[in-house]
C-alpha cells in the first residue's frame, strides 16, 4: 500500500526526495529508468478498460457531474494507481510541490505522471489516464477521493464512514455511493488535512475534532478509537447559491401566502425562533427570513460556523471558536451575544441556541432588539419554547420556572416549524404565535399549519398550508406600525381560504 498521506504531510523529510538536484522546477529527479511493462499484453487488458468509463470531463470540471460519475473503482485500478503513485512520489519534491499554486502543481504532476505511464508501459487511453491524473492530483493536493464530491452542489451532507463506506444526501435522500478510500490510513490522513487548516489535530489523543473547509462547509470527525469501525467523517456542504424563500415556494415546502407571512413576521421585526431536527431546513429558512430586514437596520450575527448570507449593508459577522490545542482562547455563543449588546444592534441572530446564550438571547430580544431571531432543536412550536426553558436552568439560572416563562412570552413572538418528512422532502409544518401565559402555561396559537393527507403513487408527501383561521395575531399592532396590516390581513385571509 502506498502511504502517500503521511509522507506528504512530513513531506520535507522524505528520504526519497531530491531537493534541488535537477534545475526543474519542483526539483524533479531524473526520471525513474524504464521498467518491464506493468501490463505487458499490448491491447488494454481487461483490468484496465473493463473500469467503467470514468466521466473524466466531470471530475475535472466541479460542475454538478450526475450520480453515475461516481468511480467504481477496481481492484486493478487501484494496483495500477498505486504503483504509479509511488514512483511519482519518488521523484518529485511534496514540500516544494506545496509552494506551487494548484494550476501549476496540477501541470507538473500531469507531466510526470505521462512520464511515468510511458516508462512503466501502462497501457492506458487518454480519457482514463487523464481520470488517473485526476485523481492522483485529488490525492497529492486536495482531499483524495472525496473530490468529485466535494465538487457537487447538489449533496447537501457527506458521511464517510470507514474508508470504505461513503454515504451522500441527495434531495432529502441518503444513498451509498461506491467512492471508498484505499485503507482507513488513507481516510485518516485527509481528516488531518481537513482539520490541520484550521490549525487542529486528530488522532488517538484527541479523537474528536471540529473544523471547517475553505469554502465553509462543516466538518466533524471522530477517529478510533472511539469511532469503531475506522475514521469517521460527517461534513455538511455549504451551499454557495442559499434558498430563497421563493424556491421553497416552488418546492412546495411552504404555501405562497404562508411565504407572505413569513415575510411580514421577518420585516415588521418579530422576535422569532425557528425550530427543527438536524438538516430540516432551520439555517435555510432563517437565511431567507433575513432577507426582509430593513437595509438601513445594524445587525449581528452570532454563529458557530458562518453560514448566514446576509444581503444588508451593515451587518457584523462573528463567529465562536473552539479551544486551542492546550484548551485555551475559547470563545463559546454566549460570550458572542453577551458582547453583541455593546454593540448596539437593532437586530442579534444568533446561529443555533443550544446553550446559556438562551438566557441572554431573551434578554436582547426583550430590551429593545426586536426582530431577533434563532435556530432552536425542537419537534414542535411547543417544544422548541420548553427547550428554550431548560437551557436556561442547565445554563445555571436559578430563576423560578414561572419568571422564566414570563420572560419567553415577554420576547418571543413567532415559532417557525421546520421538518424533514419521511420522503425527504424539507417543509415548514407550523407558524406559531405566542400569546400569553396562563396561569403557568404559555399558550400558544396556529397561524399556518400544514396538514397531511397522505401519499401519493411515487412516495411523495401529500399535503396543503392550511391557514387556521386567526385574523388578528398578537403582532397585529406590530404590522400596522409598520404599515403592513393589510398585507397582514390578506396573508392570512387568502392561507386560510387554500382548502
Ligand atoms: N425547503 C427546502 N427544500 C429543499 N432543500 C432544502 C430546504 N431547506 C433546506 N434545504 C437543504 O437542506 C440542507 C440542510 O439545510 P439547513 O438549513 O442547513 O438545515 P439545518 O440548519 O436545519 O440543519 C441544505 O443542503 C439545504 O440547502
Ligand atoms: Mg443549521
Amino acid at each position: 500500500m502506498a502511504s502517500f498521506g503521511r509522507r506528504s504531510s512530513e513531506g520535507a523529510q522524505l528520504p526519497s526526495q531530491r531537493l534541488g538536484a535537477t534545475p526543474g522546477p519542483i526539483g524533479r529527479a531524473p526520471a525513474p529508468a524504464p521498467e518491464p511493462p506493468l501490463i505487458s499484453s499490448a491491447p488494454p487488458p481487461p483490468t484496465v478498460t473493463s473500469a467503467p468509463p470514468r466521466n473524466a470531463g466531470a471530475n475535472v470540471t466541479p460542475i454538478k457531474p450526475a450520480i453515475t460519475t461516481i468511480d467504481t473503482r477496481s481492484d486493478a485500478y487501484y494496483q495500477i494507481k498505486t504503483t504509479i503513485f509511488n514512483a511519482l512520489i519518488e521523484t518529485i519534491d511534496l514540500a516544494q510541490l506545496a509552494q506551487l499554486d494548484q494550476d501549476s502543481a496540477r501541470d507538473e504532476i500531469r507531466d510526470i505522471v505521462a512520464e511515468i505511464i510511458a516508462i512503466k508501459n501502462v497501457v492506458m487511453s487518454i480519457s482514463e489516464q487523464e481520470a488517473m491524473l485526476q485523481d492522483i492530483c485529488n490525492d497529492v493536493l486536495g482531499y483524495g477521493p472525496l473530490e468529485p464530491l466535494l465538487a457537487r452542489d447538489d449533496i447537501a451532507d457527506i458521511m464517510v464512514n470507514g474508508a470504505n463506506n461513503v454515504f451522500i444526501e441527495v434531495g432529502g435522500k441518503v444513498q451509498k455511493t461506491n467512492i471508498r478510500f484505499r485503507d482507513n490510513g488513507q481516510l485518516m490522513n485527509i481528516c488531518q488535512r481537513i482539520v490541520s487548516q484550521v490549525g487542529r489535530r486528530v488522532d488517538e489523543s484527541s479523537p474528536i475534532c471540529d473544523a471547517r473547509l475553505p469554502d465553509g462547509s462543516r466538518v466533524n470527525v471522530i477517529a478510533p478509537p472511539l469511532a469503531i469501525d475506522g475514521p469517521t467523517l460527517t461534513i455538511r456542504k455549504f451551499k454557495k447559491d442559499k434558498l430563497k424563500l421563493q424556491n421553497l415556494v416552488d418546492f412546495g415546502s411552504i404555501s405562497p401566502p404562508g411565504a407572505k407571512l413569513l415575510q411580514i413576521i421577518g420585516a415588521v421585526r418579530c422576535n422569532t425562533l425557528i425550530s427543527g431536527g438536524t438538516g430540516s431546513g432551520k439555517t435555510t429558512l432563517l437565511n431567507c427570513l433575513t432577507g426582509f430586514i430593513a437595509p438601513d437596520e445594524r445587525v449581528v450575527t452570532c454563529e458557530d460556523a458562518a453560514e448566514l448570507q446576509l444581503q444588508q449593508p451593515h451587518v457584523v459577522r462573528l463567529e465562536t471558536r473552539p479551544p486551542n490545542l492546550e484548551g485555551q482562547g475559547q470563545v463559546t455563543m454566549t460570550d458572542l451575544v453577551k458582547n453583541c449588546l455593546r454593540m448596539r444592534p437593532d437586530r442579534i441572530i444568533v446561529g443555533e441556541v443550544r446553550g446559556p446564550e438562551a438566557f441572554d438571547l431573551l434578554q436582547a430580544m426583550n430590551t429593545g432588539h426586536d426582530g431577533s431571531m434563532g435556530t432552536i432543536h425542537a419537534n414542535s412550536p411547543r417544544e422548541a419554547l420548553s427547550r428554550l426553558e431548560s437551557l436556561i436552568t442547565m445554563g445555571g439560572f436559578r430563576l423560578p420556572q414561572k419568571t422564566i416563562r414570563e420572560m419567553i412570552v415577554a420576547s418571543i413572538d413567532v415559532v417557525i416549524q421546520a421538518t424533514r418528512l419521511r420522503d425527504g422532502s424539507r417543509k415548514i409544518i407550523n407558524i406559531a404565535e405566542v400569546v400569553g401565559l396562563e396561569g403557568e402555561t404559555i399558550i400558544m396559537q396556529d397561524l399556518v399549519v400544514f396538514e397531511l393527507e397522505g401519499e401519493d403513487q411515487n412516495g411523495k408527501v401529500a399535503g396543503r398550508h392550511r391557514g387556521t383561521g386567526i385574523s388578528r395575531p398578537r403582532f397585529w399592532d406590530r404590522a400596522k406600525y409598520y404599515n403592513m396590516d393589510r398585507d397582514l390581513a390578506f396573508a392570512l385571509d387568502e392561507a386560510e381560504r387554500v382548502r
